[in-house]
């Protein structure tokens, strides 16, 4: 009996390939840029199973040039790219990869948040360039976590990992925003549960962890920024479609804000003439949250198994409910 065929949209690791090659016909985009679309739209026109990437917007007219579609797999715990309502009218089954790059994008947020409040790509620039004169008292200073309140904008898997990480630098609160309560880590962490608005106004440090839905698409906007405190560092490693980014510029540039941390934003890459780009308060990096070795390893191995499981009609590791 032929192999069931499957395509993947970027070359992944030897290993992860491996194990696909054995039970499936593959074939891949080769290289480390993202599949050009029409590529992809010729390339799935017979394909059993899709091993896809955040980069690829999976849509109707994918769909439709996918007649055989049985299984996607996509190599993240985001899955904004994927029409799920499309995906579900074709009975097409989806896996992701969640749980596996938790502890990497935690430790990523805290270090940009890090890097954000200390002025670390600031103070580096600034030893390098001659800016650096004499120790001075009060130059390149900001917040110091210690004694802050952080508050955290979706208290699931990822920003309770962030949390974690930031209670041993002895902050004074937790705060969280989040659909349901989550009464374990009230008692584990003492996190209060608040409003919203209540988020807004009391964090020193805001972290963004929540999925990118039609319910929070531009949810950190004008108002948003306006009742934020003028000292808040506002991190975001989730999306960028989380924010208004042209508020966010307006609120860093007229010094609304304090300073954000930026590792997603709209569109991806950032041009490089973005005002984003110019403003000493804003860290920005290139998507990079979950980019630990060996979590990026464990994502495609996970992707693979959830396309292999998919295809031979079993549960997948992690496969996403669609409702
Ligand atoms: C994801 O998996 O959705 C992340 O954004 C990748 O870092």
């Amino acid at each position: 009996m032929a192999k069931p065929s499957v395509y993947v949209t970027r070359e992944i690791n030897k290993e992860a390939l491996a194990v696909l090659a054995d039970t499936c016909e593959v074939t891949f985009w080769p290289g480390p840029d993202p599949v050009p679309r029409s590529e992809l739209l010729k390339n799935i026109a017979h394909k059993d199973a899709l091993l896809c990437m955040l980069t690829d917007k999976i849509d109707a007219e994918v769909l439709q040039c996918a007649k055989q579609l049985k299984v996607i797999a996509t190599m993240s715990v985001g899955y904004d790219h994927l029409d799920l309502k499309e995906i579900k009218k074709h009975e097409i089954k989806v896996g992701y990869t969640p749980g596996i790059l938790t502890h990497a994008t935690a430790e990523l947020t805290v270090a940009l948040l890090l890097a954000t409040s200390r002025r670390l790509f600031e103070a580096n620039a600034a030893a390098r360039n001659g800016g650096w004169q004499a120790w001075s008292p009060f130059w390149m200073t900001g917040p110091g976590l210690e004694g802050a309140t952080v508050g955290i904008a979706g208290f699931g898997r990822i920003g309770q990992e962030v949390a974690k990480r930031l209670i041993p630098f002895q902050i004074k609160k937790l705060i969280y925003f989040n659909r349901s309560q989550k009464p374990e880590a009230e008692s584990t962490m003492g996190a209060v549960r608040v409003t919203f608005d209540e988020l807004l106004q009391q964090s020193d440090f805001l972290v963004v962890c929540c999925a990118l839905t039609s319910d929070t698409v531009g949810m950190f906007d004008k108002a948003a920024f306006h009742k934020m405190k003028k000292t808040a560092i506002f991190v975001n490693t989730s999306r960028g479609g989380l924010v208004d980014q042209d508020e966010l510029v307006k609120a860093l540039q007229e010094e609304r804000i304090a300073g954000a941390g930026l590792d997603v934003m709209t569109p991806e890459p950032l041009p490089l003439d973005h005002p984003l780009f110019k403003l000493k308060n804003c860290v920005i990096m290139p998507h990079i949250a979950s980019a630990a070795v060996q979590t990026r390893a464990g994502m495609a191995m996970l992707s693979v198994e959830n396309i292999v499981a998919g295809l031979k009609g079993e549960k997948m590791p992690s496969e996403l409910t669609l409702d």
